[in-house]
């Protein structure tokens, strides 16, 4: 027996030495070591050697079977380490390669307007709030102070789920949440799709996007709202643009003003582009947040008040980077796209 010990011992370690692969480890383990393996099966046949005998060979054969164990394991971990040497060397990334030719994706300028103008008020204090597409008759409208006879409540005008939900006019019902959750003081923006039943042309469309802004503490007067808008277009649009107050009306609003600034193209010198007048018109609309409003939300007119604005940022988008039809921006056409 102790001969045959010795061949097996023999013979194992040198396949082991011999084994390039690893599944050749696997193998000659199977081989030796297995439930039928050849050291097994002299195991399984000690029963019949003599009490003297028995213990030798048994130390002798678990002797050889901890030594072809810490050589296969050898085995295996060199190859193993072997292996993973090729694939770092075969999976080297070669850092001088040219990558001119790559294609890197891009922001849509709509997205990078929206970005923009979110860092910037970010900077000037202001928070970002998000609302919902989907808004409640009460917020898009009520809450807002707008009267029942309001011609942007019209089924025309406006795309209604049912009596009490509509896909929301305009980001203003963003205020209202706001309002609601945070309370006073508030400085918040908020931008995001907003939608009208109108015909589509080069200017119009049933989906644009907005921005909103509310400011809202103790002693805000129209001078902090002209003073931080016109702080706003100059950081935007450039030092040499001025801002223009004209009243209007809006329903939340009072007293209601529109926004014009200088003309971009002439920085208003006058050019055929705004008609001679060195103004380009209704960038924003803005006002007096409604002492109604306040109260709606209940914050209390008497001890706070606040200023709002709201403008389209497909138009600023347009202003900015030339674009003649709003068409363009939704049109996902990669050849107009590539420009920016
Ligand atoms: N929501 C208005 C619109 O869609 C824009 C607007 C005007 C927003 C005045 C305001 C504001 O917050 O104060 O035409």
């Amino acid at each position: 027996m102790k001969e045959e010990l010795k061949k097996i011992e023999e013979e194992s370690l040198k396949s082991i030495e011999n084994a390039n692969y690893l599944k050749l480890i696997e193998e000659i383990k199977i081989k030796y070591l297995g439930k039928k393996g050849e050291l097994t099966a002299i195991l399984k046949g000690m029963g019949k050697l003599s009490k003297e005998e028995r213990p030798l060979m048994g130390s002798l054969a678990n002797e050889i079977r901890e030594k072809i164990e810490a050589s296969l394991k050898e085995k295996e971990n060199s190859l193993k380490n072997g292996l993973l040497e090729e694939k770092l060397k075969y999976e080297r990334i070669d850092v001088t390669l040219e990558t001119d030719n790559l294609i890197l994706g891009h922001y849509h300028p709509l997205k990078k307007t929206i970005e923009d103008l979110e860092d910037l008020f970010i900077k000037m204090g202001f928070i970002v709030y998000d609302g919902p597409e989907i808004e409640s008759v009460e917020n898009n409208f009520d809450l807002l102070n707008t009267p029942k006879n309001h011609p942007s409540r019209d089924m025309s005008d406006t795309f209604y789920f049912d009596e009490n939900r509509l896909l929301r006019t305009q980001t203003s019902p963003c205020q209202i949440r706001a309002m609601k959750e945070l309370g006073a003081p508030l400085r918040m923006i908020c931008t995001g799709r907003v939608f009208r039943n109108d015909e589509v042309d080069a200017t119009h469309s049933p989906m644009f996007h907005q921005m909103e802004g509310l400011v809202i503490d103790k002693n805000v007067t129209v001078a902090n709202l002209i003073h931080s808008l016109d702080y706003f277009v100059k950081a935007f649009f450039g030092n040499d643009m001025k801002t223009r107050y004209r009243p209007h009306y809006f329903p939340f609003t009072e007293p209601s003003l529109e926004v014009d600034t200088t003309c971009i193209n002439c920085k208003g010198k006058g050019c055929p582009k705004c008609n001679h007048t060195g103004w380009s018109m209704e960038l924003l609309g803005c006002g007096m947040v409604h002492p109604n409003v306040l109260r709606n939300c209940g914050i209390d007119p008497d001890i706070y008040q606040g200023f709002a604005f709201g403008m389209g940022i497909d138009r600023i988008a347009m202003v900015r980077y030339e674009i003649k039809d709003i068409r363009m921006m939704f049109e996902n056409n990669t050849k107009f796209l590539e420009q920016f």
